[in-house]
């Protein structure tokens, strides 16, 4: 993954570069590192740990003098976290250096031939090789090396190089990783995404795949990889720049529950108009929605968790068959399109790999390809044939919630429209839905008010070795986005189970006073979900279990309780998750980790 920066303009670079790296960290945080040339030479630092390392070892930036300048926050890939591995690498002379964000595929080839002709690694790392092949290419004309190097390797990329030739310049190029461009009053900015530069422009050029770029204090210059120039047109970005500041919550996450409201408004409340579900960027008629035979929903973590929710939601509303499928089993899957196949890539980043690469192999097929995206201008929103935003705002913390959140609420939206135009609800049901995803966000509101309780409860779990989460139909589906909230922020073991196929198997992990949180929000599966509920009791679990206001009798069952609002059977996802998502927060919290940056992930996983 890993996050990359570079400035060039009237300013120090140092702290801008520190400055971006810290709204990038969310992409990688195990080591970091900037290269600034300081009007004699690029100097670099770089450390393993987090950028407050990097912040501390420069002073701020500081001990780091120069306006032009390129800095890098790690997520290993290629070697493990450590100094020498982290970016930039510098060559032998200390003339080039580069910071890479991917996989170089082929690095291990051109690597033996590098050795073979004397080049030195001092790394573990795929990069590294950019940097000896730059300088083997490189004869004073920095473009043409750049476009040699993109010929000879393979995989992903997002780059930016300084040459001390050209120390008045910076250099970057993509293939597959995001990068965009910046241009501000006072220089000139490449990044991995948009919080980085936000505090300097909004104006932004996004880079398309085999592009090259050319910054100068006052210009900026696109190649394509022949080496021909590209106009480009700039994009505004209207982001409240408060939206990617803490805002005086602890972590990024609290904040981003509490945002949840908003964020399910927003996305739903300029799509619901004259008593109907109006979704423009569909791009598609009623005739061709009614056309549609099968969704194909492919996406990774909890977007993946999104669709399966949208599958329980568009069969049992709508009545098309849906399959949903793992980004990265799909792609290698050969799967099948039939005629009349509509496929809907979820992703809020909009960029990662496998997910890409999902929606390349659909429009190979030829298959129309709806994009359900947070981040605007991103690769998969642009691929796309068409884009549906999640306008959830920017999500920092590394778990989602929000974005989560706001693509239920679209695939709700999908599913009522696929439903009207099919005849498969009637126009009184149809309203009815209508008035109660109106009233979500408030229903979220009230939920976002039991905190204390939830947090009392999680500080009960604290020391806890293992924990499951279990549900039928859409209940299934809020178990495992809850069950995945819980593990990757706390470190505590935890599985989610469809409730009736616990007892082949699973149930023999059950011991005295082990959690299962029981999710019984569907009415018509209730006294099932119940009869599992005793099962699990009876082999000594501790039970909290989230349903529907009105079920007081459950307390006879289960030991812990938490009552969401009456809403359409559709749409309880939205409500149940938050007491879950808050679960996850105060017990991460407790256990006193890093909420925002759990160990070993990332928010944008930009390699397979
Ligand atoms: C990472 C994040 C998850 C996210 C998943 C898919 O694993 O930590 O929160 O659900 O990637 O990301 P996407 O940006 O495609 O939704």
């Amino acid at each position: 993954m890993c996050g990359i920066v570079g400035y060039i303009g009237e300013n120090q670079a140092a702290p801008i570069l520190l400055d971006g790296l810290a709204k990038l960290e969310y992409r990688g945080y195990d080591s970091a590192g900037i290269a600034i040339y300081d009007g004699n030479e690029i100097r670099m630092e770089k450390v393993m740990g987090r950028l407050k390392v990097l912040e501390e070892l420069t002073h701020g930036g500081e001990t780091m003098p120069g306006c032009a300048g390129i800095g890098h926050t790690r997520w290993a890939t290629h070697g493990c976290p450590s100094d020498t591995n982290a970016h930039p690498h510098f060559n032998k002379e200390h003339s080039i250096v580069v910071v890479h964000n991917g996989i170089i595929e082929n690095y291990a080839k051109l690597k033996r031939k590098l050795e073979a002709k004397g080049y030195e690694f001092l790394s573990e790392t795929d990069t590294e090789v950019l940097v000896h092949l730059l300088t083997e290419y490189y004869d004073g004309d920095p473009i043409a090396a750049i476009e040699r190097v993109m010929r000879r390797v393979e995989g992903s990329y997002a780059l930016g190089i300084m040459f001390l030739d050209h120390p008045h310049h910076i250099y970057a190029a993509r293939k597959d990783s995001p990068l965009i461009v910046g241009a501000s009053p006072v220089g000139n900015l490449i990044a991995s995404d948009v919080p980085a530069i936000l505090r300097y422009t909004r104006n932004v050029y996004y880079m398309e795949n085999e592009e090259i770029v050319c910054l100068s204090k006052e210009n900026i210059r696109f190649f394509n990889i022949d080496g021909d120039k590209l106009e480009k047109t700039p994009t505004t970005i209207d982001w409240d720049i408060d939206a990617a500041e803490k805002g005086g919550y602890e972590h990024f996450m609290l904040k981003e529950i509490y945002e949840q409201p908003k964020a399910v408004r927003d996305t739903i409340s300029p799509r619901l108009k004259n008593n109907d579900v109006v979704i423009e960027e569909l791009g598609m008629t009623d005739d061709e929605l009614r056309a549609v035979r099968k969704i194909s929903i492919v996406a990774c973590g909890s977007a993946y968790h999104a669709g399966i929710t949208g599958k329980y939601v568009l069969e049992g509303m709508a009545r098309i068959p849906v399959e949903v499928d793992l980004a990265s089993e799909f792609r290698y899957r050969n799967p099948i399109y039939e005629e009349g196949t509509l496929a809907i890539i979820i992703s809020q980043s909009g960029e990662t790999a496998d997910s890409l690469a999902a929606l390349r192999e659909a429009k190979k097929h030829g298959v129309r390809v709806l994009g359900i995206v947070n981040v605007v201008g991103s690769s998969i929103a642009r691929e796309a044939d068409n884009v549906m935003y999640t306008w959830a705002g920017p999500e920092i913390s590394v778990a989602t919630t929000k974005a989560y959140s706001a693509q239920i609420a679209a695939l709700y939206l999908l599913a009522m429209k696929f439903a009207k135009v099919r005849g498969t609800v009637s126009q009184e049901e149809f309203l009815k839905m209508q008035s109660d995803l109106e009233q979500l966000p408030e229903q979220i509101e009230t939920l976002l008010g039991m905190k204390e309780k939830i947090q009392r409860f999680a500080n009960r779990y604290l020391a806890a070795d293992h924990m499951f989460f279990i549900g039928r139909g859409i209940d299934y589906a809020i178990s495992l986005e809850g069950s995945l909230k819980l593990k990757e922020i706390s470190y505590i073991h935890s599985e989610a189970y469809a409730a009736g196929e616990l007892k082949h198997g699973t149930i023999s992990l059950i011991e005295d006073g082990t959690l299962v949180v029981a999710l019984a929000t569907q009415e018509n599966l209730y006294p099932k979900t119940i009869s599992n509920i005793v099962e699990v009791k009876t082999r000594g679990a501790f039970v909290m279990a989230v349903t529907n206001f009105g079920h007081k009798e459950i307390e006879k069952t289960a030991d812990y309780v938490i009552y969401i609002p009456k809403t359409n059977q559709f749409f309880t996802n939205s409500l149940a998750i938050i007491p879950l998502q808050l679960f996850g927060y105060y017990v991460s919290l407790g256990r006193g980790l890093d909420v925002d940056k759990p160990r070993n992930l990332a928010k944008s996983v930009t390699v397979e």
